[in-house]
């Protein structure tokens, strides 16, 4: 297999092949769900909960992220890794964005760059796109404007449909490759999956958008606490870690680790 490219999803969408996406954020994921398939990874601001343990993705810079995105580049044979673009580092205009996706691209090896929102921000990915930096759009639900949208809503619904569907066919007019939308009415998805030429990438949008992702630490049960009505939970990490480390704990302190196989004389 070689690297997924852009062209790729485009091609997965016209033969109506829905693909999976995962968020990474370190070497060993990166690996792991590269070898298993997964097509698209992530490294996304949400690192700012999963890494970091900050109680938004508003802290976290883009200092902080670099070296999880070079991490996983470094890691991913053949997955194509997108950098998420953090609070601050591309809304004052496009030179910004510019400037902060170079540094992705450059120090961090991104294959492409993400960042939040619709209109607004036409300008930001016309110009990454000029400069060959492909570009995943994001709306719906966008958790850096968490407080603006004022807490965890569902986007899209009713009337509201109209504008997201607005806000996509303006990032795919500016030349995005493809579309999260986050929590939005499951029809609304359906809609603008069924407008889009591009991909759309739904999480809490319902079965009908040409791909799915979602957060690792969240689908894996890494991250232990309540989580969104949205996640499935395909493993308890979480659970098999804490028990591999009381059961390491109780052989240290019983004296039956290490053993005579662990040790050299
Ligand atoms: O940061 C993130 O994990 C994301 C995905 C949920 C799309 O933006
Ligand atoms: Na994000």
């Amino acid at each position: 297999r070689r690297r997924v490219r852009i062209h790729h999803l485009q091609q997965l969408k016209e033969r109506g092949e829905n693909w999976p996406m995962l968020t990474s954020y370190d070497m060993y994921t990166a690996r792991i769900f590269d070898q298993a398939g997964i097509p698209v990874l992530l490294v996304g601001d949400s690192a700012a909960n999963n890494v970091y343990g900050y109680e938004s993705s508003l802290p976290v810079t883009v200092d902080e992220l670099l070296p999880l995105v070079r991490a996983v580049t470094g890691a991913a044979e053949h997955a194509l890794v997108v950098a998420d673009l953090p609070f601050g580092s591309y809304q004052a205009s496009p030179e910004q964005a510019l400037g902060t996706a170079a540094r992705f691209m450059k120090e961090g090896r991104a294959h492409a760059i993400k960042l939040e929102g619709g209109k607004r921000y036409a300008a930001q990915v016309e110009a990454l796109v000029s400069a060959g930096i492909p570009v995943m759009g994001h709306i719906g639900f966008t958790p850096q404007s968490e407080h603006g949208l004022g807490g965890y809503r569902v986007q899209g619904r009713g009337d509201r449909a109209a504008e997201l569907l607005a806000d996509a066919r303006v990032l795919q007019e500016a030349g995005a490759f493809a579309v999260v939308l986050e929590m939005v009415s499951a029809d609304a998805a359906k809609q603008v999956t069924a407008e889009l030429d591009i991909p759309t990438i739904g999480i809490g949008a319902g079965p009908d958008t040409d791909a799915q992702v979602l957060v690792w630490t969240d689908m894996a049960g890494m991250n232990t606490g309540r989580t969104a009505r949205f996640v499935k939970r395909y493993a308890d990490l979480g659970g098999t870690l804490a028990d591999a480390a009381s059961r390491f704990a109780d052989e240290v302190r019983g004296g039956s680790f290490p053993a005579a196989e662990h040790s050299f004389n």
